[in-house]
């Protein structure tokens, strides 16, 4: 098996990955960030968010039942309630939106500015992004992995068609990180009963090193980025 394959054996509940889960510090970690990143996104009552490349949903609870929330992916996706144009545009008119969530989706587009454009293009003026995508992560395909970002490129291609960064976080720090490479490394070369106790070792010692390592130096290497951004307006 190759790369991650994350989203295909992640469990139903993110905040339950078995310890030996060899993505437990990830899926632990990267939900409960998005989560607080959210609230940033100050979706009114009754406002409508798009979800631009869904998977199977995983962030819906974020927002109550008011929000209309419009789950939407390449063709075929069984769980998206909106299907993408073939060139992967969002059909539906300028300024339809309040907010737009983009989780691990950035690294998986061919084309990330013109993605970044129709994120700008479908909101509303004020309207805001949440967007997160890999700094330093194993290969894994969905349907192609393309692209990795440094803090200042991912301002830079976030800004180029008018978002104004509000905030941006480093998730999970390069210690964990390089942890978590050394693990992705080995892992499927081990027999397979020495690898759940690999795992499950190298994940409590990722989690360890996250709670020591400083936010300043999470900002500039990590395994995500996650950031806010606003479309100028009122
Ligand atoms: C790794 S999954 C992430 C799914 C989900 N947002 C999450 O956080 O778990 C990547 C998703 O991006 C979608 N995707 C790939 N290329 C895309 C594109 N050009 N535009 C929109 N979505 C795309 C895939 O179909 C897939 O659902």
């Amino acid at each position: 098996m190759q790369g991650a394959q994350y989203v295909a054996d992640r469990p139903k509940d993110l905040r339950r990955a078995r310890p030996w889960h060899r993505h437990r510090h990830h899926i632990q970690t990267l939900p409960a960030r998005l989560e607080v990143l959210s609230r940033d996104l100050a979706v009114p009552p009754g406002g409508r968010v798009l979800d631009y490349g869904c998977a199977d949903v995983p962030y819906r609870g974020f927002f109550g039942p008011d929000a209309e929330f419009v789950a939407a992916d390449l063709p075929g996706n069984p769980h998206a309630t909106l299907t993408l144009n073939a060139d992967a545009t969002v059909p539906v008119p300028d300024a339809s939106f309040d907010a737009v969530m983009s989780t691990q989706v950035l690294e998986h587009v061919a084309d990330p500015a013109a993605y970044l454009r129709e994120c700008f293009r479908v909101l509303r003026p004020g309207g805001r992004l949440l967007l997160s995508t890999h700094g330093i992560f194993i290969y894994h395909p969905d349907p192609i992995d393309w692209w990795r970002w440094t803090c200042a490129g991912l301002h830079h291609v976030v800004e180029e068609p008018g978002f104004e960064v509000v905030r941006f976080e480093g998730i999970i720090g390069l210690l964990a990180t390089g942890i978590q490479l050394v693990q992705d490394a080995v892992y499927w070369h081990l027999p397979r009963p020495v690898r759940p106790v690999l795992a499950l070792c190298l994940q409590t010692l990722a989690a360890l090193a996250d709670r020591i390592e400083g936010e300043r130096s999470r900002t500039m290497n990590a395994q995500v980025y996650g950031l806010v951004a606003a479309k100028p307006g009122p």
